[in-house]
């Protein structure tokens, strides 16, 4: 029987990066975006136009470079949004419009304050002037699992007649239950009389952990997109796992007999790391598909078992994913060709200038570590990529630190300023880290919260090296710092004046990641 295709539609961009804490910059976002398109999914929702001027870039420069995949774009079901988006979508191969209106009664009365028969008119109206730009428009009716069944349909049946070709059914708050969710789109199947000219989507929240589960239950009653995002970063307790529901879609084939993805699921593992490296959200151990401990063995039985014959305990083989040990790639005499080879290999495209830096870095690092392993060469690839070179305005010249039992801790810092100058001084703390960011504050006069501090080692080995994630607080910004070696208090430094580089240039050109017009 021929499977049919369902649509992966990937929002890591839009609902993923709304939620607090995990906002990207234009660079990271695009190659977020690269690494979505390698994996082939159909849709890529960049961003909400509207919502700021750096979101705009965003979708524009995304919708110019990545070809494959259909680029969508949010808007409300207003003329300027969908203006903005199909302006942002304008270079896009297959652009894709994508309008939201809430439609459940609670928000009908507390959030839009518009009568049934307004919300009908004004998703009307918003479709057909959509569809004066773009072919491809997707209309999604907020909140839609809390809204009576009966006005669903009404309003399912008005937008695809008013030209949507996906109607997406959103779990805003994450309230379904599977068997509830499959009924509500059977439902709209039996009753809304021209579902058949529009593609029936879903987008869960996974509220009740449930995202996953409502999404594949959607999927058997006939949903043939799915919204859903990497490592199920989103709003509140997130989206529904990208990861997730195509390997239980490619892994249950048998059970899902009429469907099949287009993923090419190798790439799962390296873009989960880069979206979680990225976002600074990390993903548990334990989280099925892209968690460290996805295929480890460790009970006695489940080892004999499994070395006799690996589908004992293991249903999925991790290379299907990108999960293999990270490899041993190079050594202190790999030249730059076995550099570019490997960059090239593992999905990036550097520029000569970039390769230089990396090359450079990667020498350094030969002299510190013995072993040098793909997941290294990924970390130093993304340092070079993602540092903001130009527009720094403290460098890390040099940390000294004194750490003695029962003694308080010391730190010296020296920080080089744009105009050349070294700026040194000292300080303690309750700790090592604590003493050198105190050192930090007094040079750069701010006053920071640190919000968060997570250390983790990038490859295995007592050398690994080890990746500081900061997230700082100053004033009401909220910015992410980054810091990598394998001196983990050299790298919390490092990490720690990536941030304030980071505020500072905030404070500079005005809020660069802050929406304006706050996401749905
Ligand atoms: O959760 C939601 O309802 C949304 C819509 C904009 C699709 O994100
Ligand atoms: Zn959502």
């Amino acid at each position: 029987m021929q499977r049919e295709k369902l649509i992966i539609f990937d929002t890591t961009l839009r609902d993923g990066e709304q939620c607090p804490g995990a906002s990207l910059n234009i660079k990271e976002k695009l190659e977020i975006a690269r690494q979505l398109a390698l994996l082939k999914v159909d849709v890529i929702e960049a961003g909400f136009p509207v919502a700021s001027p750096g979101d705009f870039e965003s979708v524009k420069q995304i919708a110019e470079e990545i070809r494959g995949a259909s680029i969508a774009g949010l808007s409300r079901a207003l003329e300027k949004d969908i203006e903005a988006t199909a302006k942002a979508l304008e270079k896009a191969e297959k652009p894709r419009i994508h309008i939201f209106l809430s439609t459940s009664k609670v928000h009908r009365d507390h959030m839009v304050e518009k009568a049934k028969e307004e919300i009908i008119e004004m998703g009307v109206k918003a479709i057909s002037f959509a569809r004066k730009f773009c072919d491809d428009v997707e209309f999604s009716p907020m909140d839609a699992t809390r809204t009576e069944k009966d006005f669903l349909v009404e309003v399912t049946r008005e937008v695809i007649q008013a030209g949507a070709t996906t109607v997406n059914i959103p779990d805003t708050v994450g309230y379904t239950i599977p068997e509830e969710f499959a009924q509500l789109i059977s439902y709209l199947k039996q009753n809304v009389n021209n579902i058949d000219q529009a593609i029936i989507s879903v987008h869960c929240h996974n509220d009740l952990g449930l995202a996953v589960s409502n999404s594949l239950a959607a999927v058997q009653a006939g949903a043939r997109q799915v919204e859903c995002t990497i490592n199920g970063i989103g709003e509140r307790a997130g989206n529904a796992a990208m990861e997730e529901i195509v390997m239980a879609v490619r892994t249950r084939r048998d059970f899902f007999s009429n469907v099949q993805t287009n993923i090419e699921t190798r790439h799962i593992q390296p873009c989960s790391k880069l979206v979680s490296s990225l976002t600074g959200f990390f993903v548990q151990r334990n989280k099925a598909i892209v968690g460290k401990n996805a295929f480890a063995h460790e009970s006695g039985i489940h080892q004999h078992g499994f070395l006799k014959r690996k589908d004992t305990f293991e249903i999925m083989d991790p290379a299907d994913v990108g999960g293999e040990e990270s490899e041993l790639v190079m050594g202190k005499h790999s030249g730059r060709n076995a550099l570019l080879h490997k960059v090239q290999e593992i999905g990036y495209s550097l520029s000569k200038e970039e390769l230089d830096r990396v090359f450079d870095e990667f020498k350094l690092l030969a002299d510190e570590k013995k072993e040098i392993f793909e997941d290294d060469i990924h970390t130093l690839i993304q340092k070079q990529k993602f540092s903001e070179d130009q527009q720094v305005t403290y460098k890390l010249s040099t940390l000294k630190c004194e750490f003695e039992s029962g003694k308080e801790p010391q730190a010296t810092v020296a920080l080089i300023s744009r105009d050349g100058k070294e700026h040194k001084t000292s300080s303690s703390g309750d700790g090592p880290v604590d003493a050198i960011y105190n050192a930090i504050d007094k040079i750069t006069g701010l006053t920071c919260k640190l919000l968060d501090y997570q250390v983790m080692s990038k490859t295995k080995g007592q050398d690994a090296q080890g990746e500081v994630t900061v997230r700082v607080q100053n004033e009401k910004r909220e910015v992410l710092g980054k810091g990598v070696g394998v001196n983990t208090i050299e790298a919390s430094g490092y990490a720690y004046v990536n941030a304030i580089n980071k505020l500072l240039l905030k404070s500079k050109s005005g809020p660069v990641e802050g929406n304006e017009v706050s996401g749905p």
